[in-house]
């Protein structure tokens, strides 16, 4: 890892390119690893007056089961989520949440894992998600949340290379929204676990859209690299829209969306 970011700034090409309606990335999951979360991390992260989902990657199920049995007796972590969007290394590097029965056996086995409610997080690089939401929810999932990046490129005309020192990245930010919204709908209409909607979010509108579609909460990623305020930001502006239009709970706004 760190000798490709070492040859990626060799080479000027980079791990973040800004584009006109998002923002393609090749940042991978570098993190501090479950030991040092544990000791540097979690301590801080317990003061707040929040809860904690723990969001974890891993290269195999058994990663993902060996991440969760460190986690697990840990004060003060209310769920996990579970990034499906990783290459299933073991078995032919197809992401986890790409094959709906990979998604499933991996979710049943993570299940016996642990108590705590799990959210299995989606990838939107897939034909039919509902099937793979659906995989989930069957086998353990108490809720799903989607979706993660799409694959996107940007292109440099002078040097005619990727960009990104990976080539191909994730693209987030404004632009995914519609998909976003689009997949959600989707998972909605077909499976019965709550959805935690994520995809460009920046604004009240943009959570209220979320919301009416059939999101239960929503994340907020590409926003905070422009605001990290946004979250914060959001949560007032819904009590606002709420008491501007006489609706005592957010909640019986989830899945109004009229079709027709
Ligand atoms: C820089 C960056 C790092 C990310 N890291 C993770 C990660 O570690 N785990 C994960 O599940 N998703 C990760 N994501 C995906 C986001 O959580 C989110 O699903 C996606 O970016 C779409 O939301 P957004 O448009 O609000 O950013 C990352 C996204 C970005 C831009």
């Amino acid at each position: 890892m760190y000798l490709c970011l070492l040859l990626a700034s060799l080479w000027g090409h980079s791990r973040i390119v800004e584009l006109p309606a998002g923002m393609l990335n090749s940042i991978g999951l570098a993190n501090v690893g479950v030991a040092s979360f544990i000791s540097d991390k979690l301590p801080f992260l317990r003061e707040l007056n929040t809860a904690i989902i723990v969001n974890i990657a891993g290269s195999s199920v058994d990663e993902f089961v060996a991440v969760i049995r460190r986690l697990d007796d840990q004060k003060g972590i209310d769920a996990y989520e579970l990034n499906f969007s990783c290459p299933n290394v073991k078995e032919g590097g197809l992401e986890f949440s790409q094959d709906a029965q990979v998604t499933a056996r991996v979710t049943a086995i993570i299940r016996k894992a642990t108590q705590k409610p799990l959210i299995t997080k989606l990838t939107p690089n897939v034909t039919r998600i509902r099937d793979i939401a659906r995989a989930a929810a069957e086998n353990g999932a108490d809720a799903v949340s989607l979706i993660n990046t799409l694959v996107g490129l940007s292109v440099n005309i002078d040097t005619r290379r990727p960009h990104l020192y990976t080539g191909t990245g994730g693209y987030s930010g404004p632009a995914i929204k519609p998909v976003a919204l689009a997949k959600i709908l989707e998972v909605a209409r077909n499976v019965d676990i709550p959805i935690i909607g994520i995809g460009g979010i920046a604004s009240v509108q943009d959570t209220l859209e979320f919301i009416i579609t059939g999101a239960c909460a929503v994340q907020v990623g590409t926003a905070n690299f422009i605001d990290p305020g946004t979250g914060p930001r959001i949560a007032a502006g819904l009590q606002q829209y709420c008491q501007t239009n006489n609706i005592s709970r957010l909640a019986d706004l989830v899945g109004t969306l009229q079709l027709s």
